[in-house]
């Protein structure tokens, strides 16, 4: 397969992840005869200060022309984001755009952690059980993140508002993305939302359930937002399968599924529309450990992993790289975050060393 990629490397520890994801993307090609050409482009607040803009037209024209886009996280400090007007940060000036242009409504965050990585966890290895399993979907172009913001005075007084607003269309379309995953997994899928106070909630479990009578074969559950975020501590391992979340609520849970796991630093994500897909990390750009050579690569390398997957559909390529993943985990190698007063010494590895080994395990057939 011959593809054209647009890296966006980012700011903070985008860069360093990005060699390390891009040296994972180099043996792919080597073991299964593939070519990914790159182009490099610049976006995020580092695009702002050298081009003015934090999605420059450039990096617009070569995303266009490109068949996926891998993406690093972008956003500095808090002090230094205060030097960029509201309207150039990355999130509002870069990010937000980069989904709506595109229309990459279905936002994958895969949540695995083997019963064999159970320490990982800040949680109880009993809590873990048999392991954890999820993919979490998350729609990324509606709701409130996108809806009309309003500030104003009146009468003296303040006020701001966000209008969260839900098409039957927009909601159709990632139900059906959540329920034909759980079809093709054989696993159940839990809607989550919030109907008991929220109108778009109901009007995205009518719609959500609709599209369900086509797919009585996969089980399903529904759970309100707030009982779902407790019971992920509780028992994470009953949510194994697909969960299914409007904007706001997939952007809070799945940081807490970060949390369960031990590290933002486990969180892959692919944002993928009906003609073009984008990955990233579910995580920031972590300016304080920047350059360091420590941050964790394993979410931009499995971020690669699902692009291969969702944009391409190289699944035994897709498979290879989780695989090295887990194979670095559990011969006990931690990256500094993930370490703990059990970790010995010489299983505290480097972003670069982590990216070498899975390069390794993937060059053994
Ligand atoms: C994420 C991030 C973004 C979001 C921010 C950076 C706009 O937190 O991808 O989860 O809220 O969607
Ligand atoms: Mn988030």
């Amino acid at each position: 397969m011959k593809k054209r990629l647009a890296i966006l490397p980012g700011d903070g520890i985008g860069p360093e992840i990005m060699t390390e994801a891009l040296k994972t993307l180099s043996a792919i090609e080597k073991r299964f005869g593939h070519t990914f050409t790159r182009e490099e482009a610049p976006f995020g607040a580092a695009a702002y200060f050298s081009h003015g803009d934090p999605f420059p037209e450039a990096t617009k024209g070569i995303c266009d022309h490109a068949d996926a886009i891998v993406k690093g996280p972008v956003g500095l400090a808090v002090e230094d984001m205060k030097k960029i007007p509201q309207d150039k940060r990355p999130e509002i000036g870069a990010i937000l755009p980069l989904r709506k242009r595109y229309n990459t409504f279905a936002n994958y965050r895969p949540v695995k952690l083997p019963a064999s990585l159970a320490e990982l966890s800040p949680l109880k290895p009993s809590v873990i059980g048999n392991g954890i399993d999820i993919l979490m979907i998350r729609e990324l172009v509606g709701g409130i993140y996108f809806g009309k913001k309003t500030e104003g005075t009146e009468t003296g007084m303040k006020y701001a508002f966000d209008e969260c607003m839900y098409t039957d269309e927009q909601v159709r379309a990632i139900a059906k993305v959540a329920y034909d995953e759980a079809r093709r997994m054989k696993v159940k899928l839990t809607n989550v939302h919030k109907s008991n106070v929220l109108a778009t909630s109901r009007f995205w479990n009518e719609v959500v359930e609709e599209v369900g009578k086509k797919y009585t074969d996969v089980p399903y559950a529904s759970v309100l937002v707030d009982n779902a975020a407790y019971q992920l501590m509780k028992n994470p391992g009953q949510f194994n399968g697909v969960m299914l979340f409007e904007n706001m609520m997939g952007d809070i849970l799945t940081d807490q599924a970060g949390g369960v796991l031990g590290s933002l630093g486990l969180m892959p994500s692919a944002c993928v529309g009906p003609e073009k897909c984008y990955v990233e990390p579910a995580h920031g750009s972590a300016p304080d450990i920047a350059g360091k050579n420590m941050a964790n690569p394993y979410s931009m390398i499995g971020s690669i992993a699902l692009m291969l997957e969702k944009a391409f559909g190289l699944t035994e390529e897709s498979d290879v790289i989780w695989k090295a993943l887990f194979a670095v985990l559990n011969a006990g190698y931690r990256t500094a975050e993930l370490k703990d007063t059990s970790t010995p010494k010489d299983k505290l590895i480097t972003t670069t060393q982590f990216g070498d080994m899975v390069v390794k395990d993937i060059a053994v057939k």
